[in-house]
């Protein structure tokens, strides 16, 4: 176990509630502090309230717990964001600040921020997007997470503080439900197929994007944030490259397991979002510089998805 006290601002959504005990396991269940606006009452843990727009409520839990790592995951995400553009904004810009200017003024010294595929927009090649191509989001979360990365970079540069960052694609996992991104379908569609139900798609058949496993998405998290100092040479983002699919070809894989499951599309604004977003990534920087392998497939991450469902609603798999 090592010495260092974690905070993790954000701990109730999507990835914190994952992330949080991968944490727990590697640190120690009182070493690490989880944070959000809201106690979600089935937590088990250290869990202070914490609204991260105010930064004298980060600093004073920062100092409370002698914080030495902090991993900042809360955000109003790219689909829920178009909603309210300036108060997303705000929200995600006064967040990300006031994380990095309180780990730099106190006992912190490593911070992760997490990225996204959306800080690409369609001046940038969308096959292979390559790690240092020209960024022109179309989305307001895609301006906060480009504009989080040239500050986690100002940091690092001037005050050499050490933040890291991956560009996440969309992130899909069985423990907890999606937060309002527009790769979200990929998560709520295996719902339906294990509850019997039809999927409504958001998107067309044939939008391609890049996606992870969440297993593979919090491996790589701990394995930036594990990776010596001297390893890193990308201060502003990692691509992080696993796999790339459409609905239909999600849908094929799930109707292996589930012959009698069904989809009907009805493409809404995301579509809009998704048609600018990168199709596959260049993840090379990342592979070079601290090892990073996905270990899923859409066929493996599939059985796993459609299983773990099953055990927690408890069916059978529909047959023909
Ligand atoms: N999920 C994905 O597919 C994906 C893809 C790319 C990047 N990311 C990034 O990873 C991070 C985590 O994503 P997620 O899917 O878990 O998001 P999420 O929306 O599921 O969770 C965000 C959490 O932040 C909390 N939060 C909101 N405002 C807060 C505030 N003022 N103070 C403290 N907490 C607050 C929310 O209550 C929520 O529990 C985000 O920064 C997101 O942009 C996620």
């Amino acid at each position: 176990m090592s010495d260092d006290i974690v905070l993790v601002i954000g701990a109730n959504g999507q990835l914190g509630s994952v992330l949080i005990k991968e944490l727990q396991n590697i640190h120690g269940i009182s070493k690490v502090i989880a944070s959000d606006v809201y106690l979600d009452s089935n937590f088990e843990g250290v869990f202070e309230l914490l609204d991260a727009t105010d930064i004298d409520s980060v600093h004073s839990i920062v100092k409370k717990h002698s914080i030495t790592q902090i991993y900042h995951l809360a955000a109003i995400l790219s689909a829920k964001g178009e909603q309210q553009p300036l108060k997303t904004w705000d929200l995600n810009m006064k967040m990300t600040l006031n994380v990095f200017e309180v780990a730099r003024i106190s006992t912190v010294n490593k911070v992760f921020f997490p990225s996204s595929i959306a800080v690409y927009g369609n001046k940038a090649p969308l096959q292979k997007s390559p790690q240092s191509a020209f960024l022109n989001p179309a989305t307001v979360y895609g301006i906060s997470k480009a504009a989080g990365e040239n500050w986690a970079q100002y940091y690092f540069t001037n005050y050499d503080l050490d933040i890291r960052s991956i560009r996440y694609p969309g992130v899909i996992g069985y423990q907890s439900m999606p937060g309002g991104g527009t790769t979200d379908y990929a998560v709520d569609i295996y719902h339906s197929a294990v509850k019997k139900q039809t999927y409504n798609c958001f998107l067309n058949a044939d939008t391609k994007l890049p996606m992870i496993f969440m297993e593979d998405a919090i491996r790589a998290t701990i394995e930036l944030m594990q990776v010596p100092k001297a390893k890193i040479k990308t201060r502003t983002s990692y691509n992080l490259g696993s796999m790339s699919f459409s609905p239909s070809e999600l849908y094929e894989a799930i109707k292996k397991e589930h012959p009698g499951f069904e989809i009907e599309y009805q493409p809404d604004f995301r579509q809009g979002i998704a048609d600018k977003w990168p199709k596959s990534i260049d993840d090379n920087e990342a592979r070079n510089d601290w090892d990073w392998k996905p270990k899923f497939n859409l066929k493996s991450m599939t059985s796993v998805m459609l299983e773990k469902l099953e055990e927690k609603y408890n069916t059978t798999k529909l047959k023909e």
